[in-house]
């Protein structure tokens, strides 16, 4: 880390090059599968609510925070904060985020395999017509219990995943994100439409929309807030990194808005096509956990013309956008050998892709695979701890740190270059010092009620 030599870190070509990286990495499972799982789970409309405050209030003010770390330090999450703070153990928060993300990729991962099984299942024409919500319910039942086939998966993201890592990203991955991620976005709008014609969409958006002001719980809150930060890739170092190759005459604060904008707006298509069909074609529970969303799409692609292609696109732009996130989460490890301990790049992905596919495998056997993790609900408490417990947590020291150790001041100097007239400054400072660490404070004092 001393002896980086900074001109030759790279940079990102561009503002929009970040926003699509960054967008990239927030944009994926945690929008199209998670989103709405969540809400599902939590009543609908008042959760998607909580989650547009959570955003707004504080995803955006910790992703400045984030952002602004890693252009002002130019280093790796671990690096960065020993460069504001030398000698200290805030360089600790660093560690604390490569743990997370180890632990989040590999479930993270498992379902990503799911939906790359999904994109064979579609192309290959399982969803016939005739499929029902009780068929579509079986076949995902019968899909993600197959131990085989949930590790053969699971074996192939993490192997791809390991690959890209291994190559560096740049002249890949960066450049499919550009043209992959607007097809998505316009093939999302275009499902949303369909699902809204489906007849009976109707209950289903009044579920998604109108809130419910009595479902209001603490539990409601915690989920909200720890989806905010998954989804926008925060509290573990990611956006500190990708901070650190963005120009000194960018706009840290508009850049910021546009990937929150950009994350929020496909979670919110994601549920416009959710919540219509599943109430249109009953007989699946908006609260059906990890599986709704591979219970509900089959059943729209049955439904429509072309829908085996559309299907097959759907889910090979999922499953790319599930990658996009992989192979950020990957980074912040590999970025760490790399950087600290001297290893090559390539011997650094196979062997931290190896353990996190160690890790993996009682994730991808607990739904179904072996009665053992099924009955633990091994990926549950995987995402419990380490998405809703450990990414406030690491969210909170950032503010922390920020706020009172590094200075708002300081920082908003650095927000200066590239955006000479920053206006949010007391907003900003009175969400990093005060909204944002009180807010996650609550929650995680309340967590073990809310855990039951
Ligand atoms: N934000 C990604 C998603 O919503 O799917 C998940 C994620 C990727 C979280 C990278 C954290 C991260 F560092």
């Amino acid at each position: 880390m001393e002896n980086n030599d900074l001109s030759k870190r790279g940079a990102w070509g561009s503002k929009v090059a970040f926003v699509f990286a960054a967008a990239g990495s927030a944009i994926g499972l945690g929008n199209i599968w998670r989103f709405p799982m969540v809400v599902g789970q939590n009543g609908g409309a008042l959760f998607v609510l909580v989650y547009i405050l959570a955003v707004a209030l504080i995803g955006f003010s910790v992703m400045l925070a984030e952002l602004v770390i890693g252009r002002y330090s130019q280093r790796n999450p671990a690096g960065a904060f020993e460069f504001i703070k030398p000698g200290s153990l805030w360089k600790l928060i660093g560690y604390f985020g490569i743990l997370t993300a180890v632990c989040i990729l590999s479930y993270y991962a498992v379902i990503a395999g799911w939906s790359a099984g999904y994109l064979m299942k579609t192309a290959s024409g399982s969803f016939k017509t005739s499929l029902t919500s009780e068929l579509s319910d079986k076949i995902f039942t019968e899909f993600s219990a197959d131990p085989l086939q949930a590790i053969l998966f699971f074996l192939v993201m993490i192997g791809i995943t390991t690959l890209i890592v291994s190559k560096g990203i740049k002249g890949g991955i960066e450049r499919w994100t550009k043209i992959l991620m607007p097809i998505l976005f316009i093939l999302i709008i275009y499902l949303a439409v369909r699902a809204l014609m489906l007849p009976g969409a109707k209950e289903g958006i009044s579920f998604y929309l109108k809130p419910d002001f009595s479902q209001l719980s603490g539990k409601l809150i915690l989920f909200a807030l720890g989806q905010a930060f998954f989804s926008l890739s925060l509290g573990m170092g990611i956006m500190v990194t990708y901070g650190s190759y963005i120009s000194k005459s960018d706009n840290l604060v508009t850049s910021a808005g546009w990937v929150c904008f950009f994350d929020s707006l496909i979670a919110f298509f994601a549920g416009i096509i959710i919540f219509p069909t599943l109430f249109a074609i009953p007989g699946i529970a908006p609260a059906a956990g990890p599986g709704l969303v591979f219970k509900v799409l089959p059943l729209i692609f049955s439904k429509i013309p072309g829908g085996i292609l559309f299907g097959t696109l759907f889910f090979s732009l999922f499953s790319i956008a599930a990658l996009t996130s992989t192979i950020s989460l990957l980074e912040v490890p590999v970025a760490y050998f790399v950087d600290e301990r001297s290893w090559s790049r390539k011997k650094a992905a196979i062997l931290v892709g190896l353990f996190i596919f160690c890790l993996g495998i009682p994730s991808a056997l607990s739904s179904g695979g072996m009665a053992f993790f099924t009955k633990i609900d091994f990926m549950g408490k995987m995402d419990f701890i380490f998405l809703s417990l450990f990414l406030p947590i690491g969210a909170l020291l950032i503010c922390v740190f920020l706020g009172y150790v590094w200075g708002v001041k300081n920082a908003a100097q650095e927000i200066l270059s590239g955006n000479p007239r920053f206006k949010l400054g007391p907003l900003w400072s009175f969400s990093v010092k005060f909204l944002s660490p009180i807010a996650i404070l609550i929650i995680l004092y309340f967590i073990k009620t809310i855990a039951e």
